[in-house]
């Protein structure tokens, strides 16, 4: 039995977790600490057992060595950011301030109640993300754990110095931490800022797909699920001190993905007999393809053109092994958006 901090767990992937962590470890006990910025949505948490939301920012160093104490934490797994690039494109700010001094506080306050007096037996594992790399040419070979750091979007620079600062805190103070970089993932719960529910919804309500550029950045996709089994590998297995890629498998140009949402959405019309009433204004829903909503707008400022995750390393050292492959997942995400209006809807009118 543990107890664990979890940063970010009402937001997309930590909410994940959160549920994934449950369903494994039924006798752990969770404590979320989340600002519930516009990305965090209590209800992400709805059904969680053991598991208590605590409103706080993680720049609050009290806050979070009171918890720690209180709770007697021993794992913090740390997901809390600023995270949608667009986003840090027009106002870095807000990145600086959560991803870097945030973790900066969430360190800070380990190392003040973990390695004080006589120590705790800890993990601190710290979520990040592949962008820290940078961008590769087509014939590039793929990211791996020494790949030097080129932060090019605010976004990424505020992971990578936040990447920094929790190696620092294991070389200089001895605090015993892990840390994750992964590709882009997808599943329930994720905020319809990102492309892959904002184009599933955009379809269902006859909306634009706007479509970066030429369409052909590639991204590596991973089912959240995977990155969950990813995470927990590297809380039972990874050694103090390492970083670990984790990947999807599964690298696609975004047209790829996009293709792959029209032609799912089209199926899912001709499977599901009440889509047409409940969403009438969807293509698929008047005889028509959802591709025909495809159009292209202006290239991202500085968007990075291909990404690829080379995750040997996890899978050789801590046994990881993606084990969702890309259209399944997608499907499952449609089925699952389809199914719970309850929880997108309000955020939309938000
Ligand atoms: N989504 C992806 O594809 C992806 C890929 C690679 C890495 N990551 C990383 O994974 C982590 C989680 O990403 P996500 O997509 O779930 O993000 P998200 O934006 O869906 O959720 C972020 C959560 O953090 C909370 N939060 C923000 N600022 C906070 C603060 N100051 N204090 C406390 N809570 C705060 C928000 O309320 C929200 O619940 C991030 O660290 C992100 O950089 C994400």
């Amino acid at each position: 039995m543990a107890n664990l901090l979890v940063t970010g767990g009402a937001g997309f992937i930590g909410g994940n977790f959160v549920h994934y962590w449950n369903a494994q470890h039924p006798d752990d006990h969770v404590v979320v600490l989340d600002a519930l910025t516009y990305a965090g949505n209590r209800s992400t948490l709805a059904g969680a057992n053991r598991t208590e939301l605590i409103e706080g920012d993680i720049r609050d160093q009290n806050l979070v060595e009171d918890l720690l104490r209180d709770h007697e934490i021993s794992t913090i797994v740390h997901f809390a950011a600023e995270s949608h690039v667009d986003r840090s494109i027009t106002g870095p700010d807000a990145f600086i301030e959560t991803n870097i001094l945030g973790t900066n506080a969430l360190l800070k306050a380990a190392r003040a109640v973990w390695l004080s007096g006589d120590g705790v037996d800890h993990r601190f594992h710290h979520i990040s993300t592949d962008e820290v790399f940078g961008s590769l040419g087509e014939e590039d070979p793929a990211f791996s754990e020494t790949t030097p750091y080129a932060p090019n979007s605010p976004y990424s620079a505020s992971k990578a110095a936040s990447d920094h600062l929790v190696r620092a805190y294991h070389h200089t103070y001895g605090l015993d931490v892990t840390t994750s970089n992964c590709s882009n993932n997808y599943g329930p719960y994720q905020y319809p800022e990102k492309l892959i529910p904002l184009f599933l919804l955009n379809a269902l309500s006859g909306k634009g797909l706007p479509i970066y550029g030429d369409g052909m950045n590639v991204r590596d996709w991973l089912h959240v699920e995977d990155h969950c089994r990813g995470i927990e590998a590297c809380l039972a297995k990874g050694k103090p001190g390492e970083t670990y890629n984790i990947g999807g498998g599964a690298e696609l140009a975004n047209m790829t993905v996009i293709d792959t949402i029209c032609a799912e959405v089209d199926r899912a019309f001709e499977e599901v007999e009440d889509l047409a009433d409940r969403y009438a204004d969807a293509p698929a829903a008047q005889g028509r393809r959802s591709a025909t909503l495809k159009t292209f707008v202006a290239d991202r400022a500085g968007h990075d053109r291909r990404y690829a995750i080379d995750e040997s390393k996890a899978r050789t050292q801590i046994g990881y092994a993606p084990q969702r492959g890309f259209d399944e997942g997608l499907r499952q995400t449609l089925r699952w958006y389809l199914d719970r209006e309850d929880w997108w809807r309000p955020l939309l009118r938000g």
